[in-house]
């Protein structure tokens, strides 16, 4: 089994799959940008080739570079599962003749204006939206919705850039912050809370499925500094509040023609019960909500992905233990952080529920928040009912505080 596995040390959670590949038997062939020996060793260990390329985002080039590379050599897969270079993969299965999803499949998943609507074409809800390229067009469809409106870039990452429009001052305000963007979408904005629906496939069929939630969405912490964004994974997944939004992703997987592999879907459920699709990529979700699906059921998704990948098969018990919640801090003040309050009394009082401390140390730079959901560090807790995970939640959120200067 010859896997060619880009970007397999970056970002670094990459790493962890790279490991699983090998783990499951295959021949780790590693593409990057990057020298080979600012791979960590224990990384290194797990590749049986390296090719570094220029360029990682020339699809034209890393395709001739690699096609050279491993002339008359047969290879079976061609993997990544770093949104930037999902489409990347598939035009190199194409090229090469390897088995996996085709890049207009791939494209389903990675162009938000196409996935809308492929899946608005299996009858299943999306926000009521439009595409727009000009001013002109942004107030006409702004109108044509009506407010609240939501507006964010179509290449959107990260809620860069998304805003709620309430009103006719705001669509002014927020046209002028937008008019950088080439091409955004003006959509019916939903109000609800936000959830995830994550899966490993095979060959389509969820062979693992989770659900986490937002609190508060992604909007608001992106927007708001003090808050300490948190995300919770579902330990029970047969509840009322859950079944649309499932038999929802289910449904989104079928009308996109997942193949196999990671799927990360994010949704909304109107106090009215109702469910709304968001969007979805064709990789995991990021700032470790990996780590989190692993500690819900005490398993090892790095490895069982590339089992799925590699053999088609997913061997874990997922049987689900725990709600797993992150909770990324956001330190008060400016440039080097120099205490961390509070973090003593939690461990002392919560600790048997804490299953990483990742906080930036007393010493360090702050990172740019609005860059990185993962912010200053995190805590990440654990508790058999979600009221339990909610306390250990808040607590950290609301007693752990970061200051810098
Ligand atoms: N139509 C919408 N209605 C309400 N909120 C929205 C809507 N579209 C996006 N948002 C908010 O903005 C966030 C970012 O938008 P999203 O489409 O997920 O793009 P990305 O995560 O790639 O930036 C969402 O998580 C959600 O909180
Ligand atoms: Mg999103």
């Amino acid at each position: 089994m010859n896997v060619v596995f880009l970007a397999p040390s970056y970002p670094p959670e990459m790493r962890q799959y790279t490991r699983g590949l090998a783990e499951v038997g295959a021949r780790v062939y590693g593409v990057g940008d990057g020298p080979l020996a600012g791979i960590p060793p224990e990384t290194r260990q797990h590749l049986t080739g390296y090719l570094q390329v220029p360029r990682i985002m020339d699809e034209v080039d890393v395709a001739q570079r690699v096609q050279a590379w491993l002339r008359g050599k047969r290879v079976d897969r061609v993997e990544s599962n770093w949104e930037p270079l999902v489409l990347l993969a598939a035009r190199l299965r194409e090229m090469l003749g390897v088995p996996g999803m085709s890049y207009d499949t791939v494209l389903g998943f990675r162009d938000k204006q196409l996935m809308k609507e492929r899946v608005k074409a299996a009858g299943l809800r999306v926000p009521y939206s439009f595409r727009c390229t000009s001013q002109e067009q942004v107030r006409e469809a702004a109108h044509t919705v009506g407010f609240p409106v939501c507006i964010k870039p179509i290449a959107g990452a990260g809620s860069a850039d998304t805003y709620r429009v309430g009103d006719e001052a705001e669509l002014k305000r927020v046209m002028k912050l937008t008019a950088h963007v080439p091409e955004v979408s003006v959509e019916e904005f939903v109000e609800g809370e936000e959830f995830t629906y994550d899966t490993v496939c095979v060959d389509g069929v969820p062979r693992f499925e989770n659900v986490a939630q937002y609190l508060p969405r992604p909007l608001v912490a992106r927007t708001e500094e003090w808050i300490s964004p948190v995300i919770c994974t579902v330990r029970e997944l047969d509840q009322p509040t859950l079944r649309d939004g499932i038999k929802l992703g289910r449904q989104v997987l079928k009308a996109l023609g997942m193949g196999t592999g990671f799927t990360h879907m994010e949704w909304y459920r109107k106090a009215n019960g109702e469910v709304v699709f968001g969007e979805i990529g064709c990789r995991p979700g990021g700032a470790h909500l990996v780590d989190q699906m692993n500690f819900t059921c005490d398993i090892d998704l790095f490895r069982e992905w590339a089992r799925a990948v590699c053999w088609k098969s997913f061997e874990a018990d997922t049987t689900r233990k725990y709600n797993c919640a992150v909770i990324f801090k956001r330190a008060k003040g400016e440039g080097r952080i120099h205490t961390i309050q509070g973090l003593r009394t939690y461990m002392d009082r919560y600790g048997q529920g804490v299953v990483w401390e990742n906080l930036l140390p007393v010493g360090s730079h702050r990172r740019n928040w609005k860059q990185t959901l993962v912010s200053d560090g995190f805590l990440m807790v654990r508790h058999p009912t979600w009221g339990g995970a909610m306390t250990l939640a808040n607590a950290a959120a609301e007693d752990v505080t970061l200051y810098a200067s």
